[in-house]
């Protein structure tokens, strides 16, 4: 989806100054999509008065742009129930089923999980079946309330990636906006001319007053949420983040102290590789998903990619380098090699370190998703066994062997 869509536009956020981007976008809607993305007609009058800067604060707007002009948005702002927020699409007639809306969910719902944000409504009306079908692509739940369809789209929760995800993004949204100012200005200037304003219809000063009483903005989510809301404060940030000190960490890795000096966001696979050189747990999708940087903490394994070092001062870790004994192998080790568990080999030391803790868990009788009865120490099954490697993706689908090797350390072990 993306592919085709990145040659020809990109999504980034709108920064304050560009609304009236936005505006000459909803004004661009034809009737059937305004339609749909204000959930009744509009005039270019109300259009006006909506997308004024002073009416668009708290919102956090994200764009598609095809040669600076924009073609599509998605407005997000925060209701005044914590936790809660609402979304709102609007693509213009030739960009529509093209991949332009799920680009832009995707954008926001990396804010909204940033934001803490957990609800996501999506109000659209009942014939709607776009909308509807790009909420249902991201899992949301459908309602009908009073003729609308109220998508409830739940965010997963921040970690350090999706906040470092967004601040990247946002960097380099800026640095495109930059760029688009010169063909802005140019364009700006045809609209500056704007029609003598009209009597707005009854039914559209309605329709503005209960967007403005449904929203009461969160005025503060705290200093993050801010820096990411707007420019001035995105400044701010920056500037804080220029003034960061090192931290001083003392971390126990593979039984030898170390206190070393680090930027706090630095995570402990990037202290690992980064700063002692121990490149066996290795980095595969960075984000918690493929298990390739499993170590050991404290007798349990965790994804490096996503713990700070920070929150580890003061910890015991071993990595696949610590297992063996004096180059004796440690026996998960040897029973990878003679059960032939592997095959590239990228993913092995992120297993075997799992499969090390594991053990430690079945015998201190914990249960896993397939265990019948919780009650009763389970018996180290395949299945068990695959359920609790299950964090732990082979790309060479080496599964069989992995399984042999575990259950025969565990058998030994029983023996
Ligand atoms: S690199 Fe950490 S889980 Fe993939
Ligand atoms: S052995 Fe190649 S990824 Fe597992």
């Amino acid at each position: 989806m993306y592919e085709g869509l990145t040659s020809v536009g990109a999504v980034r956020r709108l920064w304050s100054g560009e609304t009236e981007l936005y505006r000459q976008h909803l004004l661009r809607l034809d009737a059937e999509s305004r339609r749909n993305r204000f959930g009744g007609a509009v005039s270019d009058e109300f259009i006006q008065r909506y997308a004024e800067p002073a009416a668009l604060d708290g919102a956090v707007i994200y764009g598609f742009f095809v040669d600076g002009v924009l073609r599509g948005a998605a407005e997000l702002r925060p209701l005044a129930r914590a936790g809660e927020a609402e979304a709102a699409l609007s693509v213009e007639r030739e960009w529509q089923s093209r991949g332009v809306g799920t680009a832009l969910l995707e954008r926001v719902l990396l804010v909204a999980r940033n934001r803490q944000i957990k609800h996501l409504h999506m109000i659209c009306l009942a014939e709607n079946r776009r909308v509807q079908q790009l909420a249902r692509k991201f899992d949301a739940e459908l309602t009908f309330q009073s003729g609308s369809v109220v998508a409830d789209v739940i965010a997963a929760r921040p970690t350090p990636v999706s906040l470092m995800r967004e601040l990247v993004a946002d960097s380099a949204d800026l640095a495109i906006a930059m760029l688009d100012v010169p063909s802005q200005l140019a364009k700006r200037l045809d609209h500056t001319k704007r029609p003598p304003e009209s009597p707005q219809p009854d039914h559209e000063r309605l329709m503005l007053q209960s967007m403005a009483t449904r929203r009461r903005f969160l005025k503060t989510t705290g200093a993050a949420t801010l820096a990411l809301a707007s420019p001035h404060a995105t400044g701010e940030a920056e500037a804080q983040t220029a003034r960061l000190q090192t931290e001083r960490v003392n971390l126990t890795i593979n039984g030898r102290l170390y206190a070393i000096d680090l930027d706090p966001r630095t995570t402990v696979l990037d202290v690992l590789r980064e700063h002692l050189a121990l490149t066996g747990s290795k980095k595969g999708c960075d984000q918690g998903q493929c298990g390739a940087c499993t170590v050991i903490v404290n007798g349990q394994r965790i994804n490096s990619c996503l713990a700070l070092a920070v929150m580890h001062d003061g910890d015991e870790i071993t990595t696949i380098e610590g297992l063996a004994d004096e180059g004796v192998l440690h026996p998960m080790q040897a029973a990878f090699v003679r059960h032939d568990g592997l095959q590239c080999g990228y993913c092995t030391p992120g297993q075997i370190c799992s499969a090390v803790a594991l053990l430690s868990e079945h015998r201190d009788g914990w249960p896993s998703y397939v265990t019948a009865d919780v009650e009763t120490a389970p018996a180290l099954t395949n299945a068990e066994i695959a359920e609790r490697m299950s964090g732990n993706i082979c790309r060479c689908s080496a599964y069989p062997n992995i399984v042999a090797a575990i259950r025969e350390v565990a058998e030994e072990d029983r023996r």
